[in-house]
C-alpha cells in the first residue's frame, strides 16, 4: 500500500534533514519548520545541538524530533527510517546535507579517509534515499547538497574523495529523478560554493579571484534555493550552483 496523500493524512508535510543539528543543516531545518514542515533532524554526535533545535522548532509551532544515526551504516539508516515510519509515517522531503570534507593531497590520500568520505557523503545519501523513498508519497522530493563546480569535473589534487563523492551524488540525483518521475517525485541538487562558515575561506580581498560576486555565500542563500525547488514543480534532475559564479 502506498503512502497516503497529505490531505488524506490531515497532517503537515514531514521533512527529514541529515546532518541537521548544526551549521547549514540547522538553518535548513529552521527554514523548513517556518515553511510548515514537521522536521526530523538526523544527527550523529551533536545531540545537545539537536535537542536545542527541536525546542526551537517546537516553539515555532513545528512538530520536531531529533534522531541519532550514522548515515554510513546501512543498519543505522534502516533503523532510523523504521523509527520515522512508525512515528511520522511518511517522508515528504529528504534533504541529504551530510558532507564531510577532510582534504588531503591525492598523492597522500589515506584509504581510511577515502572509505569514510564515500561512506558518509555518497553511500550514506543513497541509503537515506532508499529508505525515504519507501515512505514518500507521490509528489515527494529529495534535495541533496553538493559542491559547486561539479559540472567541469575539474582535477582537484586536494579533497579528491570529497569531489568524487559530490560528483557521484549528482549522478545519483539525476538517475533517481529519471527513475521516480512517473510518481512525480522530484530529485534535485543544490551546490554551494564557499559559504561564510567554510573551513578554507579565502581572505575578503582574495575572494574575487575565484568568486565573481566577490563574497562568501550565506546559509540563507542556500535556503532560498531550497525554497525555489520546493515550489518548482517542473524542475527535476537539476543542479543549482549557489556560488556567486564560483570558477566560471
Ligand atoms: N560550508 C561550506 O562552505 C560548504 C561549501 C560547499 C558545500 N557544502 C556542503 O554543504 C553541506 C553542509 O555543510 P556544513 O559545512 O554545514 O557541514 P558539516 O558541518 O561539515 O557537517 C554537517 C553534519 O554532518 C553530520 N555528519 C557527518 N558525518 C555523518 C555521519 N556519518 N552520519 C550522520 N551524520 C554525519 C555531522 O553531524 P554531527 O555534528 O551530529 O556529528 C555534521 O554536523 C555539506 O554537504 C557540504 O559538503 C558546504
Amino acid at each position: 500500500m502506498g503512502v497516503a496523500p497529505l490531505a488524506a493524512a490531515g497532517r503537515r508535510p514531514v521533512a527529514v534533514v541529515t546532518g541537521g543539528a548544526r551549521r547549514l543543516g540547522r538553518h535548513l531545518c529552521l527554514s523548513l519548520g517556518a515553511r510548515g514542515y514537521d522536521v526530523v533532524c538526523l544527527y550523529r554526535a551533536s545531540g545537545e545541538d539537536a535537542l536545542a533545535l527541536v525546542s526551537e522548532l517546537s516553539a515555532g509551532g513545528a512538530g520536531a524530533r531529533a534522531l541519532q544515526v550514522d548515515v554510513s551504516s546501512r543498519a543505522s539508516v534502516a533503523a532510523v527510517f523504521a523509527d520515522i515510519g512508525r512515528h511520522e509515517g511518511r517522508v515528504d522531503l529528504l534533504v541529504n546535507n551530510v558532507g564531510n570534507y577532510n582534504p588531503q593531497d591525492v598523492t597522500a590520500l589515506d584509504p581510511d579517509v577515502w572509505d569514510a568520505t564515500i561512506g558518509a557523503n555518497l553511500s550514506g545519501a543513497y541509503y537515506c534515499c532508499y529508505h525515504a523513498l519507501s515512505l514518500m508519497p507521490d509528489g515527494g522530493q529529495i534535495v541533496s547538497i553538493g559542491m559547486a563546480g561539479l559540472e567541469g569535473i575539474r582535477a582537484n589534487r586536494r579533497g579528491a574523495d570529497y569531489y568524487v563523492s559530490k560528483t557521484g551524488l549528482l549522478v545519483l540525483t539525476r538517475a533517481l529523478a529519471a527513475g521516480y518521475a512517473d510518481r512525480q517525485i522530484r530529485v534535485n541538487m543544490i551546490s554551494p560554493g564557499q559559504l561564510e562558515n567554510s573551513i578554507d575561506l579565502p581572505s575578503p580581498d582574495q575572494m574575487g579571484d575565484t568568486v565573481p560576486l566577490a563574497r562568501a555565500g550565506t546559509l540563507e542563500d542556500v535556503a532560498q534555493a531550497l525554497h525555489y525547488l520546493l515550489d518548482a514543480s517542473y524542475v527535476t534532475g537539476a543542479n543549482i550552483d549557489v556560488a556567486g559564479g564560483y570558477r566560471l
